[in-house]
């Protein structure tokens, strides 16, 4: 108590000292001096790019420092691989999914960590561990249910029940409730306390500035790879943190309506069928016309991704019509409709939007398909085409990357994002569908990519975006449609539209 110093050593279970990681091109990490309280919840906050991921993959053993070093209860340690850090207590959940969508939800729980019994894996007891975790998770899940046939938000929970079985004592989460509902979220928030009251360390990343300060004990801001503050998370507010962030590059945001034209997109009575009964999308009836930015509020499960599979052709509707421009789309298949004009920006970029051991260049042309041999003939008339639109691009997104040759894996998560925003607007659509585009993306960035729909808009595009964040719909849409178990239950000029409207529409009726 004396000696505050001393005092806060033993508070700090692991620190960094001058850590530095450099890639070719970019300094990830430039001496940096991070410190982690025990047995608190440690929060990290910073740009897409900042630096955060790779100062976890430090600490998970995924990676090592350049120079620098890593101190563990005060000792150096050397963390070389994921076992390494495992066995001195540091697990990690990854900020992109980390599982096999092939095998099932139980073997996904214990790869890698399986419990044997006389040389053999011990099925029932890992059965039995699986059926525990799952519902400490609140997950309605069955342990030998195929991990590929869950939603995202779900899998993402698997990875946590994964963590959760390890004998953990400093545990990261890098961005854990990205694709979490709000309802999940507060599962996860229970959990984190339990922990916490078992003496487990947390560090916890999240573009999300509310669920930090709700769930953070003590905040620590990166920024272009250096470490700029910490504070007492009860100490700092918003506005700070944000500053913190972003230095003296503010941005902002001003709603313009662009000018609308005829209506491009009409949808009719669309429904489809769950296997089990139920509706996937139930009589799905709008239009939306050239210019028109449309946001789609709802929660999770509500039917926003059905609802853009159905539209560009990825999910078979048993009923009801899309026009494009007039033309029934009805017997189009997904490349077909691509052609004519419709673009998707699916939400799990690591299951359909990337491919990871691609290059940022080839990622980004890669959505012309269906447009293959327009792209081949344009790369022998002209090589460097391709390469100074994907570079306009780049400039265009504001995308942090030090060359498009390099594999897409080595942007920071938020980038690769916009690396498949890039890639869907490459092919030149009319009607652009965007599901969740901020998922994953910094309070900076996400105003960058407001100004891109905006600007989308202006150029007489249709848009339509999804987002699970009030403020976002309600601060860039022309229209607001709510969905509630597949259904349209609200749909509202920007006006009229209220978070208290917003809100009970959104609530599935029992
Ligand atoms: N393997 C790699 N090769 C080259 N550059 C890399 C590699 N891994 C990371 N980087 C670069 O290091 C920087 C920091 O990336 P990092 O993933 O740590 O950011 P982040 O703070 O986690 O961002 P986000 O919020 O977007 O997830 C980025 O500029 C990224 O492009
Ligand atoms: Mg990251």
């Amino acid at each position: 108590m004396q000696n505050p110093q001393s005092q806060q050593a033993t508070d700090v279970i692991i620190e960094t000292r001058n850590v530095s990681r450099v890639y070719p091109g970019v300094t990830a990490l430039d001496q940096v001096n991070y410190r982690v309280y025990r047995n608190k919840v440690n929060v990290l906050i910073g740009e897409n790019g900042a630096g955060k991921s790779t100062m976890m993959k430090m600490l998970a053993g995924v990676e090592t420092p350049s120079s620098g070093e890593i101190l563990l209860e005060g000792k150096p340690v050397s963390l070389t691989s994921t076992q390494q850090a495992e066995k001195r207590g540091i697990s990690i959940i990854f900020q992109e999914l980390n599982l096999f969508p092939n095998m099932n939800v139980m073997d996904n729980i214990f790869i890698a960590n399986e419990f044997f019994q006389r040389g053999v894996i011990n099925e029932k007891y890992q059965y039995a561990l699986a059926k525990t975790l799952l519902e400490r998770l609140e997950l309605d899940v069955d342990p030998y249910a195929a991990l590929g046939e869950l939603g995202i938000g779900h899998q993402q929970l698997v990875e946590i029940a994964r963590a959760l079985s390890k004998d953990t004592r400093v545990l990261i989460m890098d961005e854990p409730t990205s694709a979490l509902s709000q309802s999940e979220v507060r599962v996860l928030f229970n959990v984190i306390e339990q922990l916490k009251r078992r003496g487990v360390t947390i560090i916890y990343i999240s573009h999300r500035l509310e669920e930090l300060m709700e769930i953070g004990d003590h905040i620590t801001i990166f920024r272009d790879g250096r470490f700029i503050s910490e504070r007492e998370v009860r100490d700092a507010s918003v506005p700070w943190i944000i500053e913190q962030m972003v230095g003296d590059k503010k941005k902002h945001f001003d709603y313009h309506a662009a000018a609308q034209g005829d209506t491009i997109l009409q949808v009719e009575g669309l429904t489809a069928l769950h296997q089990n009964g139920g509706y996937k999308l139930n009589d799905v009836t709008f239009s939306l016309r050239k210019g028109e930015v449309i946001g789609i509020y709802g929660l999770l499960g509500a039917g926003r991704t059905e609802l853009f599979k159905g539209l560009i052709g990825l999910m078979h509707c048993q009923s009801g019509s899309v026009l494009l421009n007039g033309e029934n789309l009805a017997k189009r298949n997904f490349q077909q409709r691509l052609k004519r004009g419709i673009a998707l920006v699916p939400e799990d970029r690591q299951a359909e939007g990337v491919v990871q051991l691609m290059s940022i260049t080839a990622n980004m042309t890669l959505s012309d398909l269906s447009l293959r041999g327009f792209r081949r003939a344009l790369r022998m008339l002209n090589p460097g085409k391709e390469n100074q639109r994907v570079n306009e691009m780049i400039g265009h997104l504001a995308i942090k990357v030090s060359d498009a040759e390099l594999p897409i894996t080595s942007l920071s998560g938020g980038n690769q994002q916009k690396v498949v925003l890039g890639k869907a607007l490459m092919t030149g659509p009319k009607v652009v569908l965007l599901d969740e585009p901020t998922r994953g993306i910094d309070v900076g960035a996400k105003t960058d990519v407001y100004h891109l729909i905006g600007n989308l808009a202006q150029q007489g595009l249709a848009v339509m975006f999804s987002s699970s964040e009030l403020d976002e719909v309600m601060a860039l849409a022309d229209r607001i449609l709510v969905m509630a178990d597949g259904r349209i239950t609200a749909d509202l000029p920007r006006a009229e539209a209220t978070r208290e409207k917003l809100i009970s529409a959104s609530t599935p009726q029992a």
